[in-house]
């Protein structure tokens, strides 16, 4: 049985011990369902202030949702549109203080504000994108980012 222990002490520590908790979850497991349903669901409770938290994965032309928690989004999202999009062209963590401001946002949830998304590219594939959304304006910090670009990392790592 997973028990979630509270984050504690300084945001980078805290980030440490999430992805303690992100390792000893994908031990062992080389799926890619399965791993992005475990992370979403650890992101989703652990840190506070988000209202979705999940993978798109590319399927060869678009983003396709994946496995996440939050209201139900947009399933398919071309890669010329939206902050989704944006991270997988560009493939850089894309980090949006006010997502009504970015030319092209997708509004799958009115109560989004601020978005953070970290593109997912394995051996220089696109493998799709870690989104986060916040009703916050400027939830994400450089600290978040980089918290979570660790996060996707393991995610890819695990992949095998
Ligand atoms: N807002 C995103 C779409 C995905 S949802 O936030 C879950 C975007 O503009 O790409």
């Amino acid at each position: 049985m997973f028990t979630s222990s509270l984050l504690s002490g300084t945001k980078p520590e805290q980030y440490a011990q999430l992805a303690e908790q992100a390792r000893a979850l994908l031990h062992g497991e080389r799926d890619r369902t399965a791993n992005a349903a475990q992370l979403s669901a650890l992101l989703y409770h652990a840190l506070p202030d988000l209202n979705w938290a999940g993978f798109y994965f590319f399927d060869g032309t678009e983003l396709v949702v994946g496995p996440f928690q939050g209201l139900p989004a947009c399933v398919r999202i071309p890669l010329d549109k939206g902050v989704c999009g944006a991270a997988a062209t560009t493939r850089t963590t894309q980090r949006i203080d006010d997502v009504h401001a970015f030319p092209g946002h997708i509004a799958c949830d009115s109560a989004s504000n601020s978005e953070l998304v970290v593109p997912l590219v394995k051996d220089g594939a696109l493998v799709g994108v870690l989104d986060l959304d916040s009703p916050v304006h400027a939830r994400f910090d450089v600290i978040d980012q980089e918290g979570l670009e660790v996060i996707a990392h393991l995610f890819l790592e695990a992949l095998g």
